[in-house]
């Protein structure tokens, strides 16, 4: 099974001005707790046991009071990396080189909120660990997000926020991949937002016939706008009072 993560944190969190003011998006309250617990306990609860946050922004000592080594989410790892400047998901990933050293791995947006287990498809992707594999999602307003362009029911191509869509399928931001993806981001251009994005790595992958994907079929959100932050809020309510609930039922 796996055991390595990677969760990314930084960026400006610009689109939520004023709440990311003074403090860095992930750290905001989402539902009953802040915003980077959630990609942890989703994490950890399809297996994974060591992980490297990587972080951006001048927040660094908050997280690392927060979260501290990790054991409190039953993680035996807990690793800080500082992205020093924006440069996109995919600049940030570099960082996690030294750390996954060549094992297959789960990269998991720090401002992701699902309402289920994502452990199906990390087993999925431990099988065939030297393909890459991505989670999609149906949702309302693709052209926010990376989409794919699906053509005689293949995937053939994801494009970065595309006006108009090419389908309702959104690229989450949940990506598995091989150990060998750091050669390619080291190989990326930046984009015409000036970042190197995750959705060239991914296309990378799908061209040399290494990606496969599934469907998800729980809620997912990101939180990187108000409408999103709204209802990532509604869902992380929704996933603490069935979590508490259960350890009523089964105290531990
Ligand atoms: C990023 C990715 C995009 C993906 C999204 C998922 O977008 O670039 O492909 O669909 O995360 O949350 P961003 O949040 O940087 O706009």
């Amino acid at each position: 099974m796996l055991r390595k993560g990677v969760i990314l944190a930084g960026g400006t969190g610009s689109r939520l001005n004023p709440l990311t003011r003074v403090t860095n998006k992930h750290l905001l309250p989402v539902g009953p707790e802040p915003m980077i617990f959630h990609p942890i306990r989703t994490l950890v609860e399809a297996g994974i046991t060591e992980l490297l946050i990587v972080l951006g922004g001048e927040s660094v000592g908050d997280f690392v009071r927060l979260l501290g080594d990790g054991s409190e989410f039953g993680l035996s790892i807990l690793y800080y990396a500082h992205q020093a400047r924006p440069d996109g998901i995919a600049g940030a990933l570099r960082l996690a080189e030294r750390f996954i050293n060549g094992e297959p791995f789960v990269v998991m947006l720090g401002d992701n909120v699902v309402d289920s287990s994502i452990r199906p498809y990390l087993e999925r992707f431990a099988e065939s660990p030297e393909r890459a594999r991505i989670l999609l999602k149906k949702v309302p307003h693709p052209e926010r997000f990376g989409v794919a362009v699906i053509r005689d029911g293949t995937l053939v191509e994801i494009l970065e926020k595309p006006a108009p869509p090419p389908s309702d399928l959104a690229v989450t931001g949940i990506y598995m991949y091989p150990g060998d993806v750091f050669p390619i981001v080291r190989n990326l251009k930046p984009s015409g937002r000036g970042e190197l994005e995750i959705t060239d790595v991914n296309n990378h992958y799908l061209h040399a016939g290494r990606l496969d994907y599934d469907i998800f079929p729980g809620t997912w959100t990101d939180a990187g706008t108000f409408p999103s932050l709204r209802s990532a809020a509604e869902t992380a309510w929704k996933v603490a009072e069935a979590r508490r609930d259960k350890e009523k039922k089964e105290p531990i």
